[in-house]
């Protein structure tokens, strides 16, 4: 599939330029479709009785479990699905029983999602060793070599930053952790759908993921990745309906993983969605959505640092997919504005959830910064009208 057969299946794109993939990604039609027909075919719980929509239903959440699965290199019985990639690392940070004296290896520029569930652990007792990347966005991992040891419980890093857009070396820092004996997560919320991400080929132990960005799913859907290896370590967060294969008054047998993980009813629609999702990602294929990401990438880094008054963050030699900047002395949230009201172009402005992320480029103070963050629907046009007008505007401070 073109770049153009993906945009006639995403409507909105007809009126506006769509640059916050980072922050969510419009769905396309054949995702819609697959959950209308299962609202309008077999609206029935999952794994909840023996009729036939029930048994449809089932089979199809199964499916769509195994095709996340398999786009990550994973086996199905490794995916819990959640709401969302903050839901998946919470469910490792509170569900890992750690010790007082443990401690965890975080970096200081991760999104507040892969980085609150771990400052929260101090509560614990939990030493939580914050390392800071460098004044690109970069982290060394030759840092967080230095900030483990025998203690370390587990190691933790973005695989693509989401305010700066700068790529990390998961592969490296996972064998770092995993010399200490470590157990290693990896935020692949910004990297899912954009490239090919395999679990097995960075090392992860733990991966959390969104549905509703790079991989093109609905909102309300993500889903975290954990190694059989390592099934063992985690508790549920969460008991109820589907939980448990026995109860009695005085107590309980678990489940086996995942289903242990997923108490109640669940998205089932938005599984379906997701599912569907990724058989688009297939069509299209990883491979050509990278080779289209990093043409849009350069060409939005050209395109963008040329501009007088404009400021650009982020190592540029190692970004992927996002670009943050700032013009002139200008709050980002009025360039944002800006942006939608003369050309009906979307970005996100402000801290992007990282706000020690701003505050480690002393960006904080002066509303955070710009952020346009593409996908395989933009086209060299778009990128163009988006440098047109950040002139205009420029040309206005
Ligand atoms: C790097 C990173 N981690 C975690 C999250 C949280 O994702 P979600 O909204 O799916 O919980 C985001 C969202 O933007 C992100 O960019």
């Amino acid at each position: 599939m073109r770049t153009e057969d993906v945009r006639r299946d995403i409507p909105l794109l007809r009126d506006h330029v769509y640059l916050d993939a980072a922050s969510t990604t419009p769905t396309p039609l054949p995702v819609v479709r697959a959950m209308t027909e299962y609202f309008e075919e077999y609206n029935a719980n999952t794994g909840r009785g023996a009729y036939s929509l029930v048994l449809r239903a089932t089979r199809k959440l199964q499916e769509a479990r195994e095709k996340v699965a398999g786009f990550i290199n994973a086996s199905s019985d490794e995916i819990v699905f959640t709401k969302n990639t903050s839901e998946a690392i919470n469910i490792v940070a509170g569900g890992l029983r750690f010790r007082k004296g443990d401690s965890v290896v975080v970096p200081n520029i991760e999104h507040h999602s892969n980085f609150l569930p771990w400052l929260r652990l101090r509560e614990r007792g939990v030493d939580v060793r914050v390392v800071k990347a460098d004044e690109g966005g970069v982290v060394d991992p030759g840092r967080i070599e230095d900030a483990v040891d025998e203690t370390t419980r587990l190691v933790t890093v973005t695989h693509i930053s989401n305010a700066l857009g700068t790529v990390q070396d998961v592969e490296e820092i996972g064998r770092i952790a995993h010399d200490v004996g470590a157990l290693y997560l990896v935020d692949a919320a910004q990297s899912i759908g954009h490239m090919e991400v395999d679990v097995r080929a960075i090392g992860a132990d733990f991966a959390a993921f969104p549905g509703h960005k790079g991989t093109l799913g609905p909102v309300g859907t993500g889903f975290l990745y954990c190694s059989t290896d390592v099934q063992g370590e985690l508790e549920p967060l969460m008991l109820g309906g589907g939980t448990v294969l026995d109860v009695s008054e005085d107590g309980y047998v678990l489940e086996d993983f995942p289903a242990k993980f997923e108490a109640g009813t669940l998205n089932i629609a938005g599984f379906i969605g997701l599912g569907a999702s990724i058989d688009y990602m297939n069509r299209i294929g990883i491979r050509r959505i990278q080779k289209h990401g990093m043409k849009m990438t350069e060409e939005l880094h050209a395109t963008v640092s040329s501009i007088d008054g404009i400021e650009c963050y982020g190592d540029p030699q190692n970004i992927y997919g996002i670009l943050s900047f700032n013009i002139n002395k200008m709050d980002p949230h009025d360039v944002a504005k800006i942006l939608d009201e003369t050309a009906g172009i979307c970005v996100r402005s402000g801290h992007h959830c990282a706000i020690p992320a701003m505050k480690h480029l002393a960006l904080h103070e002066t509303g955070g910064t710009v952020r346009a963050s593409i996908h395989y629907y933009n086209t060299s046009e778009e990128i163009q009208l988006l440098g047109e007008t950040l002139e205009e505007i420029a040309g206005m401070g």
